[in-house]
């Protein structure tokens, strides 16, 4: 199925970014080779994921941590499916660390060994969709939407690329037997760097002294980031992939309940609405607002 007025193409259900995903790559995905000690982020779109990848450069490249090396994230942690650098995956050193917005149910295989690792994070959908609609109409391969409305219908109808946030969280919840998996929330993340630094570490099994524990949360705030070439994305939003004009970043705010400055009362009810149907039987813990405990 294709639509050449959209920004997505569809396989086998999902939507994928037209402009940065090859059909080649989506059809071989489920028989990609797996080593057992890969390890794969894997988010719906907006959801904290570049974050992540920041996190587990500085925890598993000491010279990422220690500044004397200037890599990329991306190119030390490249997305499964938007494979930009064109990297060729089968010759990165283990352990390969891989970013990836797939459902659960196109992953390679080898997944299911239950020894590669999987870190899905998650973020309350009213800011995802508020991070996603100033993202859409940033990017110049997205399509742009002109009032926040629209956007919401698309996203409550999974009319975009990563199709419906629903289907994307529950899939990977209910079959979450079936991998080696850990949820994280961004929230979390947000409330308590430090902890979620050392609940990835433990993961992981890695240990870290208390100064490269401390050198990993100072590299990993929002506003480090944000200053740090190697992790906002800039070069790669505006250089590469192209910007409707000159003033988004990718590294937007990174806050916990945005969506509060933009739903309406009205669009607030609704999502919450359809939110509650579509969620009931998953226990998963949701954050709206920053000072919730
Ligand atoms: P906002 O648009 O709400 O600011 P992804 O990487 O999955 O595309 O997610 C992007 C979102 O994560 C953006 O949200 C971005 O600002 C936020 N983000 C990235 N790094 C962050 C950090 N260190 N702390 C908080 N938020 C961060």
């Amino acid at each position: 199925m294709d639509n050449k007025d959209e920004d997505i193409f569809k396989f086998k259900g999902y939507n994928f970014l037209r402009a940065l995903v090859s059909m080649d790559i989506v059809k071989n995905m489920e028989d990609y080779e797996i080593r057992d000690d890969d390890i794969f982020i894997v988010t719906y779109p907006k959801s904290g994921t570049t974050w992540t990848q920041q996190i587990l450069c500085l925890i598993c490249f000491e010279s990422h941590r220690n500044g004397t090396e200037n890599i990329a994230t991306i190119d030390r942690i490249p997305s499964f499916e938007y494979n930009i650098h064109k990297l060729d995956y089968a010759k990165m050193p283990s352990p390969r660390i891989f970013t990836s917005h797939i459902p659960y149910y196109l992953v390679p295989k080898g997944l299911k060994d239950k020894k590669a690792k999987i870190i899905y994070v998650y973020r309350n959908p009213k800011d995802v969709l508020i991070s996603f609609f100033h993202f859409s109409n940033l990017m110049v391969v997205l399509k742009a939407s002109d009032t926040l409305e629209n956007f919401m219908q698309r996203f409550l109808n999974g009319n975009l690329v990563g199709s419906l946030w629903f289907d994307h969280i529950r899939g990977w919840y209910e079959h979450r037997h079936d991998f080696n998996i850990m949820f994280m929330s961004f929230e979390d993340m947000k409330k308590d760097l430090r902890s979620s630094v050392l609940k990835i570490c433990s993961f992981l099994e890695k240990e870290l002294s208390e100064e490269d524990m401390d050198a990993v949360v100072r590299q990993a705030t929002f506003e480090k980031m944000k200053a740090d070439p190697r992790a906002n994305n800039e070069h790669i939003i505006k250089d590469e992939l192209g910007t409707r004009n000159n003033t988004g970043a990718f590294l937007r705010k990174g806050i916990v309940g945005d969506w509060k400055h933009y739903l309406t009362v009205d669009q607030s009810e609704r999502f919450d609405k359809i939110f509650h149907m579509n969620m009931k039987n998953i226990p998963l813990k949701f954050i709206w607002n920053i000072n919730e405990k």
